[in-house]
């Protein structure tokens, strides 16, 4: 079989075999939310091939997972050798050398210059309800803040400060308790009609004059969750100064500030965690996605002094597995040996330059949002009314896709581009030369039917 090296459409996806395959998961698999057509085989690099040889060139990233692209050499043989050598001992009750290992090595790179401990899971959501319990256990406050538009996951507790569509919440009430939510600061989109730098981050202000003065007492608030990138919700990147005030705030009433990293980090925005280009230090900090290149983990990483010291109190069957953790050790130092946060940074830097070209020629990219390689374009239906148009995003996303680029939705109207962190010049340029046409074409179709740009 040959390398995976360039996009080659075979036939309009989903293929005959891509077909029959949907067919049946329909029949047999509860229901999601696949929405792409694409039935993979392999991947390798920055290249996916689906079942009816159709070749696609990845600016997914599996949801900011594949980090270091499909089936990273270095990962794999990790993982392979683990698998040879013991898949799982139960590390609540005992001890094998690599999830200690990997709990030191994100010592070392979660930001705070103080001892961490950390809780292992297998998904963002299972570190999300991880923090929950270490804010609620070591404050020994009920009630949390979370932001409209965040993402946090589908469990229980997670879904209960998720706040980015209703449907994660329709019927499946009671929630957790005590939870309240803010506007995250959206500036493009600023909720109370306002300008930055102008606002002085009234958003901000307002959780502390309004919210903690007139409605929650704060000494009863354990945390404050926050994505230092709002993800689903758009890829919203908020000023530094809002997040200084917030971090300010959950100082000066004692509440914990946990961030988010689930999709931010691992290098995604050219640094270990999106926080780090905010200045400012999380007590708790959650990761999933890119730990593992794509094995199931996740961390809550936090200031030992939250630690719950309640033997058992805490923990999971998978938690630390040891596959898991050898394919997240050989990830991170993938990462520092190819010098990948270097990569991603550069290529963050051209991916925005030429997203920006893109939004000063067509009407319908109303906004273009990111650092590193975590980046957005927003649709719009004309740049003056800023009206969102999910239905144009729609067909532009759909329309890469059966010219072979993989991109990915994002809030209502925007779309995530988000390549490995390892992609280089070729890749962007690709990617960009179809992105642009799609642009133009669904742009032009718009016009011609609609009239509106
Ligand atoms: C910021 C953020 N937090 C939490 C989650 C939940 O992760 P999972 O889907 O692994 O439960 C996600 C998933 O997209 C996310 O983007």
């Amino acid at each position: 079989m040959s390398d995976l090296k360039e996009i080659s459409m075979k036939c309009e996806p989903p293929g005959p075999e891509a077909q029959k395959i949907m067919d049946r998961d329909k029949r047999f698999m509860a229901t999601t939310n696949k929405v792409m057509p694409v039935v993979a085989k392999r991947g390798k690099g920055m290249y996916v091939e689906d079942v009816d040889g159709n070749v696609y060139l990845d600016f997914q990233s599996g949801i900011a997972v594949n980090n270091l692209g499909h089936c990273p050499p270095k990962v794999v043989k990790a993982a392979q050798q683990q698998l040879e050598n013991l898949i799982h001992f139960p590390g609540i009750l005992l001890s094998q050398n690599l999830e200690g290992a990997l709990a030191e090595e994100l010592s070392g790179i979660v930001p705070g210059n103080f001892t961490k401990k950390t809780y292992f899971s297998c998904t963002g959501c299972n570190t999300i309800d991880t923090a929950i319990k270490v804010a609620r256990w070591s404050t020994g406050r009920p009630r949390n803040l979370a932001f409209f538009g965040c993402f946090h996951g589908k469990s229980i507790g997670a879904m209960s400060l998720t706040a980015s569509r209703t449907n994660y919440r329709k019927g499946f009430m009671p929630e957790m308790p005590g939870v309240i939510h803010a506007p995250y600061a959206y500036c493009y989109r600023c909720p109370y009609k306002m300008e930055y730098p102008s606002c002085d981050v009234y958003c901000a202000k307002f959780i502390d004059e309004e919210i903690l003065s007139k409605f929650i007492p704060p000494e009863e608030v354990a945390a404050f969750f926050v994505e230092a990138i709002q993800g689903e919700g758009g890829y919203i990147v908020p000023p530094k100064a809002w997040h200084k005030e917030i971090r300010k705030m959950t100082e000066k009433y004692g509440i914990l500030w946990v961030a988010d990293e689930v999709q931010s980090g691992i290098g995604r925005t050219g640094k270990w965690f999106g926080v780090e280009h905010f200045d400012v230090v999380p007590d708790i900090t959650c990761i999933a996605k890119g730990i593992a290149s794509g094995l199931p983990m996740s961390a809550c990483v936090f200031n030992e002094k939250y630690d719950i010291k309640q033997p058992g109190a805490h923990a999971t069957t998978f938690a630390g597995n040891p596959v898991t953790s050898a394919a997240a050790l050989a990830t991170l130092k993938t990462i520092k040996e190819e010098k990948l946060l270097d990569n991603a940074t550069k290529m963050g830097d051209l991916l925005l330059k030429r997203e920006n070209e893109l939004k000063d020629k067509y009407e319908i990219i109303g906004d273009v949002r990111g650092i590193g390689l975590m980046t957005a374009v927003e649709i719009v239906k004309d740049k003056k009314s800023k009206k969102m148009d999910m239905e144009t995003r729609n067909k532009i996303v759909n329309s890469c896709l059966k010219k072979g680029l993989l991109i990915l939705f994002c809030g209502p109207s925007s779309i995530r581009i988000i390549p490995a962190l390892n992609c280089n010049h070729e890749h962007i340029d690709k990617a960009m030369e179809i992105f642009e046409a799609e642009v133009k074409k669904v742009q032009a179709e718009c016009k011609a039917s609609c009239g509106t740009v």
